[in-house]
């Protein structure tokens, strides 16, 4: 038997129009969400991904500005370019692309950025605010995956979940998502010794390390949810995933796809985390 196919892209679509009708009735009411995403320097990938967050924005009715500054702009300036966005009460959301240039300090540029505004979910506030259970913003990838087990019916509650990775923006705050639902949480990472011990009890599993065919078949519990947060290469250059997905799907109770799995629940959820910070500011 095949695993049932959790579709990201039929998932978030439909999480598109919702926001789409929240921002409608938002635009009503006299408020334009608006969301300022910051590009410095020219890095290919970051651009193709900031264009695509300015087209998903204004596809759902809001506003969004990409403000590009070339790679030689200086720590300082940026951070007055932040301040400035912090204080204009017409943005909702601001989001600096990462990565920035090497002589920036990355985390003092995030850390520079209202909470209020943080629609990205990497402030220490956004991460605090996830630890002990109050309003902020989650970070759009686990958050993307979090909606995907909703979506199914999927009852976390006493379930073991195993989370591989443990990055800021994906393995930390997913165990965190996971948890307050109620599942036991395991987080390992690559030098975790016997992985498969550990994946084999798992009930849920989300492969978030970034190496191909690193959970195959042998790993997989018959029956285990299998959320392939990963975005690697394959030997012809097709876009694939943490997961062997030929041989896990022979397993696996529910698998995401890669692509059409979290790569679009990701671009949604940012959607989604702009929308609620302008719904917040209209108090
Ligand atoms: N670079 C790659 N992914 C992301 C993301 O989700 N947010 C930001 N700010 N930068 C990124």
């Amino acid at each position: 038997m095949t695993a049932n196919l959790i579709d990201g892209n039929a998932l978030a679509r439909k999480i598109r129009a919702e926001v789409a009708g929240r921002t409608a009735a938002l635009k009503a009411k006299g408020v334009q969400p608006a969301l300022a995403i910051i590009l410095v320097g020219e890095d290919p990938a970051s651009q193709v991904y900031t264009k695509h967050k300015v087209n998903d924005s204004t596809e759902t009715g809001l506003d969004a500005t990409l403000e590009r500054y070339p790679a030689d702009m200086s720590e300082a300036q940026l951070l007055a370019r932040i301040k400035t966005l912090n204080d204009d009460p017409a943005v909702h959301g601001i989001l600096v692309q990462l990565p920035l240039p090497k002589h920036m300090d990355a985390h003092k540029v995030i850390e520079t950025i209202s909470p209020a505004k943080d629609v990205d979910g990497f402030h220490v506030a956004s991460a605090g605010a996830l630890m002990v259970g109050q309003p902020g913003f989650w970070p759009c990838t686990p958050y993307g995956c979090m909606k995907m087990l909703e979506n199914i019916g999927y009852d976390l509650r006493g379930k073991h979940a195993v989370v591989i990775g443990r990055s800021n923006i994906v393995g930390k705050p997913m165990a965190m998502m996971l948890l307050q639902k109620n599942a036991t949480v395991t987080i390992c990472h690559s030098a975790t010794k016997d992985l498969k011990a550990h994946t084999l009890q798992a009930d849920v599993i989300v492969a978030a390390v970034g190496k191909r065919n690193m959970l195959t078949a042998d790993m997989v519990k018959p029956g285990a949810v299998v959320i392939d947060v990963g975005m690697n290469r394959n030997d012809e250059g097709k876009l694939c995933g943490d997961v062997d997905f030929a041989g896990v799907n022979e397993v696996a109770g529910w698998i995401t796809p890669v692509p059409g799995g979290v790569g679009p629940m990701t671009r949604a959820m940012l959607l989604v985390n702009t929308l609620e910070a302008a719904e917040r500011a209209a108090g």
